[in-house]
C-alpha cells in the first residue's frame, strides 16, 4: 500500500502542502544558493532544468507510493520558502525517513522547528506512522540541533554512508518513536555516537 495523500498541514506561519510546478520559481531561488545545498545530496540548482528534473524524480516517488515532496508556504506572503520531504517508506514497519530545506534568509527564526512539530504530529496521527528517521551530516550544525530540540533522538552513527559530489561522510542516525510524541516535543536528547 501506499503512503496516504497529504493534503495540506497549518501551523502558525506556514502551511504545509504537495509542491506543484507553479513553485519551481520560488524553488530555484532556494537551491540555487550553495550554502542551501552545501550538506543536501544533490548539487546546486543552475537553472530551471534543475528544478523540473528534480520535479519529475519526486513525482516518480509519490507515483511509487513510497515518499510524498511536499513544501514550506509562508501565510503571509504565499511564498514557498522551504520543502519537506517523506519518503523511503515501509508500510509493514510503519516507518519513514524525513528530509528538509529552508531559503538562507529564513534560517534560525524557527520556521523548520514549527514545520516539523506539525508534520510529526500529522504523521503519527493521520499517516498511522509509528517511527520517522533522519540522516544527518555530523558538521550539519543547524540540522543535527533542529532534530535534537523537535525530539527525536539520536540513535547512532553510520560511518562513511554516503558519497556525494566528491566526498564521503559519515551520518548521526536520528529517530523518533509515536509513543514518544509529543512529549519528547522540545527537550533535547542525545544517545550514543
Ligand atoms: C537545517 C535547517 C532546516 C534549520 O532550519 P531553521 O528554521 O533555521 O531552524 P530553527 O530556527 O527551527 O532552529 C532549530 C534549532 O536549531 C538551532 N540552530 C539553528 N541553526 C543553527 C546553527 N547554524 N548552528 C547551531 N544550531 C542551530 C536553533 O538554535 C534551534 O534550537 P533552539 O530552539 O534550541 O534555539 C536550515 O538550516 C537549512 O535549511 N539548512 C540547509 C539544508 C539542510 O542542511 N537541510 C538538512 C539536511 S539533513
Amino acid at each position: 500500500m501506499s503512503l496516504p495523500p497529504i493534503d495540506a498541514i497549518a501551523s502558525a506561519r506556514l502551511t504545509i502542502r504537495p509542491v506543484r510546478e507553479s513553485d519551481l520559481d520560488d524553488l530555484l531561488e532556494i537551491n540555487g544558493d550553495p550554502e542551501v545545498t552545501a550538506f543536501l545530496p544533490y548539487s546546486t540548482w543552475q537553472s530551471a532544468l534543475d528544478g523540473r528534473s528534480w520535479l519529475a524524480r519526486m513525482a516518480a516517488l509519490g507515483e511509487a507510493g513510497s515518499g510524498r515532496q511536499l513544501v514550506l508556504e509562508l501565510g503571509s506572503s504565499a511564498k514557498v520558502i522551504g520543502t519537506l520531504l517523506l519518503f523511503r517508506y515501509e508500510e509493514s514497519s510503519a516507518r519513514a525517513e524525513i528530509g528538509y530545506v529552508l531559503g538562507r534568509r529564513h534560517w534560525g527564526q524557527g520556521l523548520m522547528h514549527e514545520a516539523l512539530e506539525a508534520f510529526c504530529a500529522h504523521c503519527f496521527a493521520q499517516l498511522g506512522l509509528r517511527r520517522l528517521e533522519a540522516e544527518v551530516n555530523p558538521a550539519n550544525e543547524a540540522s543535527n540541533a533542529l532534530l535534537l530540540r523537535v525530539g527525536f533522538t539520536r540513535e547512532g552513527t553510520l560511518r562513511q554512508r554516503w558519497t556525494a559530489k566528491g566526498a564521503t561522510y559519515d551520518v548521526h542516525v536520528y529517530g523518533l518513536l509515536r509513543e514518544e510524541w509529543p512529549a519528547g516535543g522540545g527537550r533535547s536528547r542525545s544517545g550514543p555516537g
